[in-house]
């Protein structure tokens, strides 16, 4: 195992100052939501911008691009569009049907004709009711009873289309909308219910998203098409990037990727209602029924999660180790969850390093926070569990954060996400790192 100059690490990061060329700050939100990048709301996902940067910097046409925590597929859009081939793994199938259909470009006539039949037959048929989602208890807590009626005349209608990518287009947007016509608090980080939420327009809501994502799609496929990028492949598999990759060594050329943060988001939970509206409808959505029904097993396998039991493994950096130990005397649940943390993500960097080409390179778009007042420098813990593992440092960009984050706070005492209002606040992510390695 390499030696590694932990003080120098520190130091490196301590001397960093944030690079202008890497904030974005004036890119407006019509650019960050061009193209398919709309199609469905997602915690966390990075900048386009980023990862076209880093494409352009670091492959050429044809190079295979791999994202491990590709969540809805903003590594995967921009690869595509820039011509290179792309591969992303998430343990969420929701985040992976999301990633297919924002890579899939369709037709935009074939796509008219059947947005203009679907608007049609909501105003022509009759409801129809399916018993299965007005027997589900979970459904019944997130939905008013009337509002499940009416998604299920709007699901059965696109149940019924032939096609296969349009009918999972239309299901993008359905899935899209359920937050906004159910009881959840649009703007919380965790599931709760908006008491002030009533009668939701469904149909209106599910045609404007959905007349949105038409013409976000004609400006992909157009796009494409111009650059002859139409037939780039670009897949995402449903994998858990703390297990061995299905992928052979040295055959990836360049690795973006922004890992999950520890504690801070519960994907699973953030997900649910798609999982629970899905996980029943085996047709379409086959290998969903069992994250769907166990669902309190299936939340344990994520990066960052507090569900998960304490788990045995290399943290691999003296400095995370330090940084567990603080916790251990403060919170001993919280330490348990950030130690997870830095062995799986240890893991998933030893993946990284084995099927990346050598002389290729990994970049990880990593925050560091701070729990309970210590500070949790994931970046330089990251830094140094992969020069351990033999990755070679690069560059490491510092850059602001735009206001990617729907509450950007968090409470100095507890650590939990916060509301503006609170004085004891601190601001949780207002910079971040791009840890460019070299293998
Ligand atoms: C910060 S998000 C990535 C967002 C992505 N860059 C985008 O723009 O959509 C982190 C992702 O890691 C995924 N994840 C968490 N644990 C995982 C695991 N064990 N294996 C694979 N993916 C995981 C989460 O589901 C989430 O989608």
């Amino acid at each position: 195992m390499p030696t590694v100059d932990i003080k120098n690490i520190l130091s490196t990061f301590v001397a960093l100052e944030p690079k202008k060329s890497w904030s974005f700050k004036d890119v407006t939100r019509s650019e960050t939501t061009a193209l398919t990048h709309s199609y469905h709301r997602y915690p966390a996902k990075f900048i386009p911008n980023i990862v076209e940067k880093l494409l352009n910097d670091f492959t050429s046409e044809g190079d295979l691009v791999f994202d491990p925590f590709g969540g809805c597929g903003t590594t995967l859009v921009e690869s595509k569009r820039l011509g290179r081939k792309s591969l992303g793994f998430d343990i969420n199938p929701v985040a992976q049907f999301i990633a297919e259909v924002k890579v899939t470009p369709i037709n935009p006539e074939k796509l008219d004709i059947e947005f203009e039949r679907l608007s049609i037959s909501f105003l022509k048929e009759k409801t129809v009711i399916s018993k299965n989602h007005l027997k589900n208890e979970r459904l019944l807590y997130w939905f008013e009873k009337k509002t499940i009626k009416e998604l299920d005349f709007i699901y059965s209608k696109i149940k019924k289309i032939k096609d296969t990518k349009i009918k999972k287009f239309f299901l993008c947007a359905f899935s899209h909308n359920l937050k906004n016509t159910s009881r959840w608090l649009m703007k919380s980080t965790k599931p709760t219910v908006d008491k002030n939420k009533k009668n939701p327009q469904t149909v209106s809501t599910f045609l404007r998203h959905a007349r949105s994502m038409v013409k976000k799609n004609q400006q992909f496929y157009l796009n494409l098409k111009k650059d002859k990028n139409l037939q780039t492949p670009a897949k995402i598999l449903l994998r858990d990037s703390t297990k061995k990759f299905p992928l052979k060594n040295n055959s990836v050329d360049l690795i973006v990727t922004s890992p999950p943060y520890v504690t801070s988001y519960e994907y699973a939970d953030l997900h649910q209602l798609t999982l629970l509206w899905f996980g029943g409808d085996n047709q379409n959505f086959k290998n969903w029924e069992n994250p769907s029904n166990n669902f309190i097993e299936f939340r344990k396998n994520f990066v960052g999660t507090s569900y998960k039991n304490k788990q045995k493994g290399e943290i691999g950096s003296s400095i995370g180790l330090d940084i567990v130990d603080r916790l251990f005397v403060l919170d001993k649940a919280l330490s348990k969850d950030v130690s997870n943390y830095f062995i799986d993500m240890n893991l998933a960097f030893s993946e990284m390093y084995r099927v990346l080409k050598s002389g290729k390179h990994a970049c990880i778009v990593i925050g560091n926070t701070q729990l309970k007042g210590v500070d949790i420098l994931n970046a330089e813990v990251a830094t140094e569990q992969m020069l351990k593992i033999g990755f070679k440092k690069y560059q490491i960009i510092k850059r602001e954060v735009p206001n990617k984050m729907i509450t950007p706070w968090r409470d100095i005492s507890t650590g939990k996400f916060t509301s503006i209002k609170n004085p004891n606040k601190k601001c949780a992510y207002e910079y971040e790192y791009i840890l460019v390695m070299e293998k």
